[in-house]
């Protein structure tokens, strides 16, 4: 016996609809997918950019979906005696059962937004606030007009928390979002020249980001990152907003939630904080400093919604890298070993030079190189080039040996490169490829990025074909 996520009725109720055929009573959950739709779904059939979910009903219905949400424009052609629910626009019935979830809830809601480290700070709270009660949190991303809304209609009435990231290519988005999840609660993890093409500036990327403050709820708290230039500017938009909760994360001396000490290791972090007042010591089990600076800001939302700091801190230990984002790979070589870090999920300036500081901080073997594949970061505007040419410097600071990099934005930074850090450029990743399997060799780690469109995930894929890797490698500390 599945749960029931929502009732028929209420369904209903939220979406003005009208249903058609032989419908259940109950609903365990919500698809918008016909491929992993689950038996007693309710499939919402929405028009995407380049598919209409209606023509996926059946295929949905045949998968087990109990319910169908259609256009009403569109009930005849659907199967005759099929479960349905008739709407006006199918993407809209979404938003306002989404709403309906919210309204209902009575669980502590938390919206995060920043220009990196969106997802992983949403799942080390979900990590966190699950040791706590009940906690709501997306598989994935899931941070747009379609995502968000797709979320909140999932979150179980009985949910004790909620875990919402919200995503925005440009200024008015986040602000129908943060509405739908009036967070009590919400995070900027940073801000970062991502999308500066739409905006334009720095400035306005934050003012875009601060616009998540205007569903904060009552009474509700704002967790800002405090080492970016524009804390300033946000913590001011907060107080316009009336928010008198802000609190600060980052090194800064003067953030709430400080760092205080820090020994990284190859393969996770030992911390020793100050939050909001109270002193922690604790390990996160992910490495790099990026990730280090997001707990904090974690461990000060977990705790303005209620959570207790000590086991926070403890959970924060069984932290794994999502997808893409710093994963690692062992790889069978020749001779020994090479470690691959898998960053191929997406790359601008901010998260490239974190993935960059990352390679540098992990052990090499013996004769092995540091070796950074990179390939183009995408929507940075005019001076994309200039900001790929500048993380050369970064290349040589971070101890990186050898650079393979592909695409015309990353040719720029590839010839500031001193000759000998210089492997290969070539004008694609599918050219760049070979190459990169060819130099490897036992000892080295390798660590590949680019942004989504550059692909650089089928590099990845290939290595680790190519070297039958093994995904829990153990891995010795790194020195110092
Ligand atoms: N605070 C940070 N500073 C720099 N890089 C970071 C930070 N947090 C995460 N990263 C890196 O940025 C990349 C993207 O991380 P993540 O997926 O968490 O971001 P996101 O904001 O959800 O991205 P998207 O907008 O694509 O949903 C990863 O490579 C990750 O390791
Ligand atoms: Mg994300």
């Amino acid at each position: 016996m599945t749960q029931a996520l929502w009732t028929l009725d209420a369904m209903r109720e939220a979406t003005g609809g009208r249903t058609l055929g032989r419908a259940v009573p109950v609903i365990s959950g919500i698809s918008i997918d016909s491929r992993t739709a689950r038996a007693g779904d309710a499939f919402f059939a929405i028009r995407g950019d380049t598919h209409d979910g209606h023509d996926f009903v059946n295929a949905a219905l045949a998968n087990g979906a109990s319910l169908a949400v259609v256009d009403q424009a569109r009930i005849s052609a659907m199967p005759p005696g099929a479960p349905l629910l008739a709407v006006q626009d199918v993407l809209e019935a979404l938003v306002t059962l989404g709403k309906a979830a919210r309204a209902r809830s009575t669980g502590r809601i938390i919206g995060v937004t920043g220009s990196v480290g969106k997802t992983s700070t949403k799942d080390a709270l979900a990590l966190v606030l699950s040791r706590e009660g009940e906690t709501h949190a997306a598989v994935a991303s899931f941070n747009n007009h379609w995502g968000v809304p797709l979320t909140l209609a999932r979150m179980p009435e009985a949910a004790r928390f909620g875990v919402f990231e919200m995503g925005m290519n440009h200024a008015g988005e986040i602000s129908p979002l943060t509405r739908m999840v009036r967070p009590h609660v919400a995070i900027i993890t940073t801000i970062a020249p991502v999308h500066l093409e739409n905006l334009g500036s720095i400035e306005a990327i934050a003012d875009a980001k601060a616009e998540i403050f205007e569903g904060v709820e009552p009474g509700g708290a704002v967790v800002i990152n405090r080492d970016v230039a524009q804390f300033a500017q946000l913590e001011q938009a907060a107080r316009a907003r009336g928010i008198d909760t802000v609190v600060s994360f980052g090194a800064d001396a003067k953030a709430d939630a400080r760092l205080v000490g820090l020994s990284m290791q190859a393969d996770c972090s030992y911390v020793s904080a100050v939050i909001m007042g109270d002193a922690i010591a604790y390990k996160v089990g992910a490495p790099g400093r990026h990730v280090v600076l997001n707990s904090l800001g974690v461990l000060a939302a977990a705790r303005l919604a209620g959570a207790d700091l000590a086991l926070s801190g403890l959970a924060l230990a069984h932290l794994t890298p999502p997808q893409g984002r710093g994963q690692r790979h062992v790889l069978d070589m020749r001779g020994g070993e090479a470690v691959l870090i898998d960053e191929s999920y997406n790359a601008n300036p901010v998260s490239m030079r974190a993935a960059l500081a990352l390679l540098g901080q992990t052990p090499a073997g013996e004769r092995g190189r540091r070796i950074a594949v990179m390939g183009d970061m995408l929507e940075l505007g005019p001076d994309a080039q200039v900001l790929h040419r500048d993380l050369a410097p970064a290349v040589v600071e971070t101890g990186t040996d050898l650079v393979f990099a592909s695409g015309p934005l990353m040719k720029a930074m590839f010839e500031a490169l001193p000759a000998d850090r210089q492997g290969a450029w070539r004008g694609s990743s599918a050219e760049l490829q070979p190459l990169v399997l060819d130099a490897l060799r036992a000892g080295d780690v390798v660590m590949v990025k680019g942004s989504n469109g550059s692909r650089m995930g089928p590099i990845v894929k290939a290595l680790v074909a190519a070297h039958a890797a093994s995904e829990a490698p153990r891995l010795k500390a790194a020195q110092g």
